[in-house]
Parts: structure tokens; C-alpha cells; sequence
């Protein structure tokens, strides 16, 4: 052998060995401790749960792979890959199909198309080297990953092996929601919230498998979208909010990138101009609309019920056939809602030919109307769907009628109630409402007569009378709407106040790194924090 040939041959062999070694380590058998699966902090809780009690060792090596040619499963595994990075630090390879050699993969694989399934129904099975998350859709895979975020611990373990491993436990989950529509509600009217508030409240809700977010994007206090063919609404109508504050609104970009941004998280924006009460901003905007023969003034209080449309003008009709395009061609979305609440000062003939009259137009733009239950009276088409908030009467007719029914009971669902007497924040004309009693309740039996097929889903509103910034915002939804999030998607017999609020308390992890100023509920032993990370501000 010559010289040259030689010394290429040792150091080929000297590559193998080094490559032979570096194998053994990755294969190396670990022994992982024994887990159970059914006690981490899911919430929701799943469906089906069957703990092998053994674990996966997420680790550096770990690669996420999706089925090909699936551009919607690529960006899931994507948005896997940044939430463990933003968890545990791991830069997380997606279909890098140069590294093959991983022992260590985290499988998103889209089923069968035709396989009869929930469009967020999921599969995730967990074994010692590999993670299978498996759906008909990329929705439903979206689901799942926030079921696998859950199950990564806070802490990793780094005896087991050379790498630091954070040890998800193994076993298999089986799960889709109990009701099509889970929501929560942001009135950004009575104040705004800007788009980067709205964003973080997305994050937040899409942890908890949230699928849809109401805004409210008008009262007497202040118009808050921009409608192009009627300027005034946001100029006029949009300075004002309660209190005094400089109010704002979304341009239509800014409402453009909301939509995409909860698209991205498979969150449904749904619009909502409320009329043809609390609508004094769109009146001072454009006196004409206005109804209750008064003078306009600008309004910053928090009473309701002494504004309304003039029900009886066809340009008034001309108007919100406008409203309704605009905002209809920028929502993807199914739905419209059209608001039809404590309109007091209409006369009730009025009030039902307006509600019958605008459930056309929604029509006519391709929606379907929600509108608040009073709408119920109305000669409306049963594609209309009927928000339960205060009147069980109305909620029966809806039923009677053949309308869905969305529940929001204020004395359980409305999360700017005050949790006690001592609540910082929030109004308390539907009760004062702790954390056990926002949890304990189930949509199927709140209304006799309404039922589970009559019930879309659930929806836990926040109206913002009392709170000005995302920390007081935080400070009435968190935990609450956390609890919501679960009835929305877990079975009755899947839910327990004892069993959940164990697992409310180990959130306290991921609201603190989501910096969440939650209120911290002296009924829930929030588990301690165990990261260096910016001081939680209590009140
Ligand atoms: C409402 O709380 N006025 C729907």
C-alpha cells in the first residue's frame, strides 16, 4: 500500500470510530424514571388518556419531521420547533432532510383525508424514541401540539445522559373538542386594546385551545375599526373612550394582520358592530343614524342602554350594508355579530324589523348573524345564532326556533366580574364570581330545554368598563378564562374542580414566562416557580 493510500485509510477508519461512538451515545438505553402521563398540567383535560409510564428525552438530537408535501403540517412543526425553542432552548430541526441519523423524532403526520374525524380531533402516541402526533388536519395537529407543549416539564434532567433531556411522559392521547366553538370576547370599544395587547391575548387563549375571538369593536364609547367609505366613524367616532382616554382604532391592516395572526393559531376572528344600541360614537360620527332624537355628545361613562339607530331610514341600512362589506371582505371567518343587546330606548316593533333587516344584509355578505340573545324575537333565518348572556327565556325560543345557541351565562362566563368583594378591577352586577364557581357549571345542563345539540359552544366574555391596560386585562381573565377554555373542550366527565385545580395551579410556569399578571386566587396552590424570571407583579 502506498504511502498516501494509507494514511487515508486510517483516517477514514479514525472518522468511522468517531462516528461509531458518537452513535452509542445517541442510542445509548436510558433508563427513565416512571411518569404518569394522566397527572401533568394538561388543560384542557383530553378525552382519552393511557400513560406507559416511561418518557421521551426531547434533547438536541431530537429532530421534528412532517408528512411531505403538507405545507399547513410543515408550518405546525415549525411553530413546535419555536415553542420548544422559547421553552427549553433547543434549536429543533423541521424536515431537515439532511440529518437522518437522529434517533430522536417528533412525528406530525397527516391521516387519511377521508378517515370520518373532528377537524381538531388529535393523536398523539409517546414512546421512549419517538412522538407521533397524528390528525386529518393541520388544525387538528395544532390542537395537539399544545397538548405535547404541556406535557414538556419546566425543568430538564440532565443525569441521564451527556445532553440536558426534559422528559415527556410517555402513553397515548386521544382527543377532540366536546363543543365546535369556544371563544372568548375582548371589548376593545369601552377601551382599546392595540394590536400588540390583542396578539399576546392570541398566544394565550390558543395555549388552551381556544378557537375563537370576539371583538367587540363598537359601543357608545367608541368605534374602533376602520370603515373606508364612512371616515368619520374612527376619526370622530374613534376619539373617545370611557373615563377620557385619547381611544384608538384598528386601521384595516392592523385589523388585517389580527385576522392572519389568529389565523396562524387557527383562531377565528369574529367582528362584532353592536346595534342598534351602543351606538353613540357611530352617532356622533354621523348624526343622521341616530335614533333617540337627542343631541349627540361625545360619551365616557359606563351606562348603557340610551343610544340606538333611527330603525326606520333607508340610508341607515345604506350605512351598515357598507359597515358589514368592508369588515366581511377582511373576515375569513363564518360569522358576524351584529350585537342587538339592552337596545332600550328602541321601540320593540323597531327593534325586530332592524334585527330582521340586518340579518339580511349579514346574509348578503355571506355570514352567518350572531347576534346577543334578545335578537331571538326578531323574524330572523335559524342560520342567526342567539348568544346566551342574561335571558334563559331567550335562550329557550332560540332552541324553539331551530337556532344554535352560544353560552355565556354572565353569572359564570363574564370574566369582567369580580372575583370578591375586594377585586381591583371588574363590575359585579351579575355576582361576584371566584374561580371554583367560573369553573363549576356544564353548558349541556345550565338551561333546561337547551341542550347539546342546540349549544354551538361557549364563549367567556371580557367587557373593559374597568380595566385600562393588558395588566388589568390579565388581572380579570387569568385564571378564569383558562377554566372557560377547558368547559368549551373537555367532556362533563372529564372535569373535576378538585382534579383541575391541581392542574390550574401548575400553569404558574407559563404565565410567568408569558409575564401573565394573573390573580393570584388564594383557592389554587400555584405551584412555585422554578426559573430565574422577571418578578410577577401581585397586587
Ligand atoms: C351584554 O353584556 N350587554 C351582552
Amino acid at each position: 500500500m502506498k504511502r498516501n493510500s494509507l494514511l487515508k485509510s486510517i483516517l477514514i477508519f479514525t472518522a468511522v470510530l468517531a462516528i461509531t461512538a458518537c452513535e452509542q451515545e445517541k442510542n445509548k438505553v436510558i433508563n427513565f424514571p416512571k411518569t404518569d402521563l394522566a397527572m401533568e398540567n394538561m388543560i384542557p383535560m383530553p378525552l382519552k388518556v393511557n400513560a406507559s409510564n416511561s418518557a421521551f428525552g426531547l434533547d438536541q438530537n431530537t429532530v421534528i419531521h412532517t408528512s411531505p408535501n403538507m405545507e399547513e403540517f410543515h408550518e405546525v412543526g415549525e411553530y413546535l420547533s419555536e415553542k420548544i425553542k422559547w421553552q427549553t432552548q433547543l434549536d429543533i430541526a423541521v424536515n431537515d432532510i439532511q440529518n437522518t441519523s437522529s434517533n430522536r423524532v417528533i412525528f406530525i403526520k397527516q391521516l387519511d383525508e377521508n378517515t370520518p374525524s373532528n377537524k381538531e380531533a388529535y393523536e398523539l402516541t409517546i414512546l421512549q424514541d419517538s412522538i407521533i402526533l397524528s390528525s386529518t388536519t393541520a388544525e387538528g395537529a395544532f390542537r395537539g401540539v399544545q397538548t405535547l407543549r404541556q406535557l414538556i416539564p419546566e425543568t430538564s434532567n440532565d443525569t441521564l445522559s451527556d445532553t440536558e433531556m426534559w422528559l415527556i411522559p410517555s402513553g397515548e392521547i386521544a382527543d377532540h373538542p366536546n363543543f365546535e366553538y369556544r371563544g372568548a370576547m375582548l371589548d376593545v370599544a369601552r377601551h382599546f386594546f392595540s394590536v400588540k395587547d390583542v396578539k399576546k391575548y392570541i398566544d394565550l387563549l390558543a395555549y388552551y385551545k381556544i378557537n375563537s375571538l370576539h371583538l367587540h369593536l363598537t359601543d357608545d364609547q367608541g368605534w374602533r375599526i376602520e370603515i373606508k367609505s364612512w371616515p368619520k366613524l374612527t376619526e370622530v367616532g374613534g376619539s373617545t373612550e370611557v373615563g377620557g382616554g385619547p381611544g384608538g382604532f384598528y386601521t384595516q391592516e392592523d385589523y388585517k394582520e389580527l385576522v392572519a395572526y389568529a389565523a396562524s393559531q387557527y383562531i377565528t376572528i369574529i367582528p362584532e358592530v353592536d346595534m342598534p344600541g351602543h351606538t353613540n360614537a357611530a352617532s356622533l360620527a354621523y348624526p343622521f343614524l341616530n335614533g333617540n332624537g337627542k343631541k349627540v355628545e361625545p360619551y365616557t361613562g359606563i351606562d348603557v342602554g340610551f343610544s340606538t339607530f333611527d330603525t326606520r331610514k333607508d340610508t341607515v341600512y345604506a350605512f351598515i350594508d357598507d359597515v358589514v362589506r368592508e369588515i366581511s371582505e377582511m373576515t375569513p371567518g363564518p360569522y358576524f355579530h351584529a350585537g342587538g343587546d339592552e337596545s332600550l330606548v328602541t321601540k320593540k316593533d323597531d327593534f325586530n324589523y332592524f334585527i330582521s333587516r340586518v340579518d339580511k344584509i349579514v346574509k348578503k355578505y355571506d355570514k352567518r348573524m350572531i347576534g346577543w340573545d334578545e335578537i331571538v324575537h326578531a323574524d330572523i333565518d335559524t342560520t342567526a345564532i342567539a348568544q346566551f348572556w342574561s335571558n334563559e327565556e331567550n335562550a329557550k325560543i332560540a332552541v324553539e326556533k331551530g337556532m344554535k345557541v352560544i353560552l355565556s351565562p354572565g353569572k359564570k362566563a363574564y370574566l369582567d366580574m369580580k372575583y370578591d368583594t375586594v377585586s381591583k378591577y371588574g363590575l359585579h352586577w351579575a355576582g361576584y364570581i371566584p374561580v371554583d364557581t367560573a369553573y363549576i357549571w356544564s353548558p349541556e345542563y345550565y338551561i333546561k330545554g337547551v341542550n347539546k345539540e342546540n349549544i354551538l359552544g361557549v364563549e367567556a366574555p371580557l367587557w373593559s368598563e374597568t380595566i385600562t391596560n393588558m395588566e388589568e386585562l390579565e388581572y380579570l381573565a387569568f385564571p378564569r378564562v383558562i377554566g372557560h377554555a377547558e368547559i368549551g373542550w373537555s367532556t362533563e366527565e372529564n372535569r373535576d374542580w378538585e382534579n383541575y385545580k391541581v392542574r390550574l395551579g401548575n400553569q404558574t410556569p407559563f404565565l410567568d414566562r408569558m409575564n401573565v399578571k394573573y390573580y393570584p386566587s388564594e383557592l389554587i396552590e400555584w405551584k412555585k416557580q422554578t426559573l430565574p424570571i422577571k418578578p410577577r407583579l401581585k397586587d
